[in-house]
């Protein structure tokens, strides 16, 4: 583990992102990691990008994606929570952390800028082989994530499955777990009941009493599936009459 917890010294709970029940929450009790894999799940709007990349910038991860400690890294400023967001680290965490960037492992995949990013890093030395170009969508997206999951670092993803088929959301799986048994740590936003059933991770659902620590089977993502897979038509109906 590299981050132990995430928490707040001073909030303005007036004010956003604190009004946002899950990072008032985060606010008022902090945020504890004890897995290495952790899940944030919630319905749109309810802070998982807001928390997912105070956290990246928190770790003096790039917060506009790629590798840190690289010319690749950008400039951009820290979001609201980002200023304020502590973190408690283990030694190899805090070592990471206050290194040179170069030191610093990990990275942060924010969800809108992924495929850039892939075209514009494929064929720059020290990433991967290939052009990405070449590949279908989801496999470049993969191979990427493959090469860029480089030991144990600290890594953050934002919904990294919209690019992938069921098929390749399971290899996803598969990486996650490679990764935390490296003594790595990932913390990754998602829709994506795949990514969520990763084992031994931790899931915390954001949602409008805050934030809650929720076993896979009894997440709503995971209900609404399983009767909309059973039955759409019980869905539609409501939808389209
Ligand atoms: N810079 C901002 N200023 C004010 N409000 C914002 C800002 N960015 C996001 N919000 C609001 O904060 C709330 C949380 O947004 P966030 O993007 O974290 O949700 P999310 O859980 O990632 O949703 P999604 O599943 O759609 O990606 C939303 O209501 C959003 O409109
Ligand atoms: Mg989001």
């Amino acid at each position: 583990m590299l981050v132990h917890r995430a928490y707040v010294q001073e909030a303005d709970l007036e004010a956003w992102p604190f009004t946002v029940p899950a990072v008032t929450d985060l606010a008022e009790q902090g945020l504890a990691f004890t897995k290495p894999i952790t899940f944030l799940v919630g319905e749109n709007g309810s802070g998982k990008s807001t928390v997912a990349e105070a956290l990246a910038e928190a770790f003096g991860l790039d917060s506009y994606g790629g590798k840190a400690g690289t010319k690749y890294a950008s400039t951009r400023e820290k979001s609201q929570l980002g200023e304020m967001l502590k973190l408690k680290t283990s030694v190899n965490g805090h070592r990471m952390m206050s290194g040179p960037r170069k030191a610093r492992r990990g990275f942060f995949l924010r969800a809108e800028t992924a495929m850039n990013l892939l075209s514009s890093l494929s064929g720059v030395p020290g990433y991967w082989e290939g052009s990405t170009d070449e590949m279908s969508h989801g496999e470049g997206f993969l191979t990427a994530l493959d090469a860029m999951f480089t030991g144990p670092g600290f890594y953050v993803l934002d919904e990294p499955e919209s690019a992938l088929s069921f098929t390749s959301s399971l290899r996803l799986v598969e990486l996650f777990t490679r990764l935390g048994r490296s003594g790595a740590q990932v913390v990754c936003a998602t829709h994506s009941p795949i990514l969520a059933s990763t084992p031994g991770a931790t899931i915390l659902e954001f949602g409008a009493n805050g934030i809650s620590n929720v076993a896979w089977e009894d997440l709503l993502i995971v209900d609404h599936w399983r009767r909309y897979l059973n039955d759409p038509q019980t869905y539609l109906r409501h939808l389209l009459d």
